[in-house]
């Protein structure tokens, strides 16, 4: 993978040869993570630092628990608790972890482009677990794996993408990604929140109500209201987006029978997808969660043998 590349900081940067070696990594380690004996030796003598500038739940501690599965090293930084706070620049952060013998930096801001600025500054690999509203590819990565262990692979699927695409760097990810391995995507929500030139993402489209994007979906993957970027109200109220864009029983109901619900967490139950839809037989959610982890592993594993 990543033929001498030191650093993942995007799906965009990926050739589907790439993706599909993570992807069969990936499986593997499940089978691992899964079989009750957790343990590999694969980081042995490997040091992993996750830097995290913005909240996080899943993300951080599934490279948390992926790197310490595989017997590395690890600690954690999140900017409220170190020198940030002093006015330290994330070069100097990131030089000063580098004099450490890190190497793996997994880092998460909400600047985009903060990985790739990293990147250029240290010795250490760098994973880029999620900037701004640029890109987060190892839950593009995840989303991956659960499609291809459910449907068998991505030739002539079609996907739904429904809520807050602007804002979200999931879509962009998963997009870059889809598309790449043969999938249509179908991109629905307000239209406050849809980006110019999204469409040129790949073999996308823009579609006029969430009705149109999913009907005969495959797969939906439904993305959270990212309030915490909105500068400024982009929709009159959650009530009126969750009775315009969220998923519920209705909606799905136009998609294939047995189609994958998606969502990359924190889900708001009642906007984004109604507790029904949330916790029904056709939701991947919990799965995606557990897809994290093996797919980590395998970015781990497949940065560290080119180091
Ligand atoms: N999907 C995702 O990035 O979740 P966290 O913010 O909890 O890491």
């Amino acid at each position: 993978m990543l033929p001498g590349r030191k650093d993942l900081l995007g799906i965009q940067e990926l050739s589907a040869e790439d993706i599909y070696e993570i992807l069969d990594l990936a499986a593997e380690m499940k089978e691992k993570v899964l079989s009750g004996d957790k343990k590999t030796y694969h980081l042995q003598g490997k040091s992993v630092v996750t830097l995290f500038y913005e909240n996080s739940t899943r993300t951080r501690l599934s490279f948390e628990l992926a790197s310490k599965y595989m017997s590395s090293s690890s600690a954690n930084i999140t900017a409220s608790g170190s020198s940030v706070q002093k006015g330290e620049t994330l070069i100097d952060t990131g030089k000063t972890i580098d004099s450490m013998g890190t190497d793996v930096i997994i880092i998460r801001h909400s600047a985009a482009g903060a990985p790739h600025l990293l990147a250029k500054n240290v010795k250490a690999s760098v994973v880029n677990a999620g900037d701004g509203m640029n890109e987060h590819p190892t839950q593009a990565l995840l989303d991956m794996l659960t499609i291809r262990e459910n449907l068998g692979g991505f030739e002539g699927l079609k996907v739904a993408i429904v809520g807050d695409i602007t804002h979200s760097r999931v879509a962009r990810s998963d997009a870059f990604a889809l598309t790449k391995l043969g999938a249509s995507v179908f991109i629905a929500g307000p239209e406050t929140l849809i980006p110019r030139g999204f469409e040129n993402a790949g073999n996308v489209t823009i579609c006029k109500s969430v009705e149109e994007a999913v009907i005969d979906a495959d797969v939906i993957v439904n993305l959270r209201i990212q309030l915490e970027r909105q500068k400024s109200a982009l929709f009159p109220t959650i009530h009126e987006y969750s009775e315009f864009y969220g998923m519920d029983q209705k909606r799905l109901s136009l998609a294939k029978p047995g189609a994958l619900i998606m969502h990359p967490g924190p889900v708001n139950r009642g906007v984004e997808l109604t507790s029904c839809v949330a916790d029904s037989e056709q939701s991947y959610i919990t799965r995606q969660v557990t897809n994290g982890v093996a797919v980590r592993m395998a970015v781990l594993y497949l940065l560290c043998r080119e180091a």
